[in-house]
């Protein structure tokens, strides 16, 4: 079945590699990918590397994400980066609310939902991460834990920024322990958050955003996860940190 909606796969390197390392994985990555057109191929370096690898990207057909950024234009928030700071390096993608985040830094619904208003005003967009932990899969908790991230992260958004809203199903269960969901369970979640998408906002919109698929997402099981009709793309973490398996998923999912 063929989808109306571009693939999207973006690595998250989170806190990994020095600037050399940087460079030289996204120089072979735009060597081996740069005949690849249906896909949307991102990559989301730790902001000290930002600078280094927009400058090597800039020719080619890979975007630059960021991995977070806070809510507010500018001020007193110590350690923190604006909007606007990533957008002086061509960054067009912004990772939000990954579950790391939720846990290592307390991040709420509420403030994801900042957050993803501040990008949209300097236009970037959005990677809003949602899943379940295990324990709320085993408590059948799944579709109201995402119901309740849906509406509390995508708060206050318009149609039209949610279309240009990336989401990303990442369950915890599945994200850097080598056990991905099945390609029928990503499925079911895909499917049902599109569902709430329609109540949110309407059917157009809900037909329209790109979920991605996250959570040990490697070469051999790409295929069979971005076949399923609501998976639109993949948020690779650790199969992101070396140009071969990154290439290998996105070759793999065309
Ligand atoms: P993983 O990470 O591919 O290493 O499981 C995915 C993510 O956290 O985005």
């Amino acid at each position: 079945m063929t989808k109306d909606r571009k693939l999207i796969i973006a690595g998250n390197w989170k806190m990994n590699k020095t600037v050399a390392e940087a460079v030289d994985l996204v120089t072979t990555l735009k060597r081996d990918l740069a005949d690849v057109k249906e896909v949307d191929m991102v990559v989301c370096p730790p902001f000290t590397a930002l600078c280094e690898v927009s400058k090597i990207i800039l020719d080619s057909n890979i975007r630059l994400g960021a991995q977070n950024m806070n809510e507010h234009p500018n001020g007193a928030h110590t350690g923190e980066i604006s909007a606007q700071m990533l957008k002086e390096f061509s960054v067009r993608y912004v990772i939000l609310g990954h579950s790391e985040r939720r846990a290592d830094q307390g991040e709420t619904d509420e403030l994801i939902a900042r957050k993803a208003q501040a990008a949209h005003a300097a236009a970037l967009k959005p990677i809003v991460c949602i899943g379940e932990t295990l324990e709320q899969r085993e408590a059948n908790e799944t579709e109201a834990v995402l119901e309740t991230q849906l509406r509390g992260s995508l708060a206050g958004l318009t149609a039209e920024q949610m279309t240009e809203t990336i989401l990303a199903y990442e369950p915890v269960w599945a994200i850097g322990t080598g056990r991905t969901a099945t390609p029928e369970q990503a499925q079911e979640a895909h499917r049902f958050i599109r569902s709430v998408l329609a109540q949110m906002f309407d059917d157009t919109v809900a037909r329209r955003v790109r979920i991605q698929y996250g959570g040990s997402v490697k070469p051999d099981n790409a295929r069979d996860l971005m076949s399923q009709p609501d998976v639109d793309g993949a948020l690779v973490g650790g199969a992101s940190l070396e140009a071969r398996s990154f290439t290998a998923i996105i070759r793999n999912s065309i």
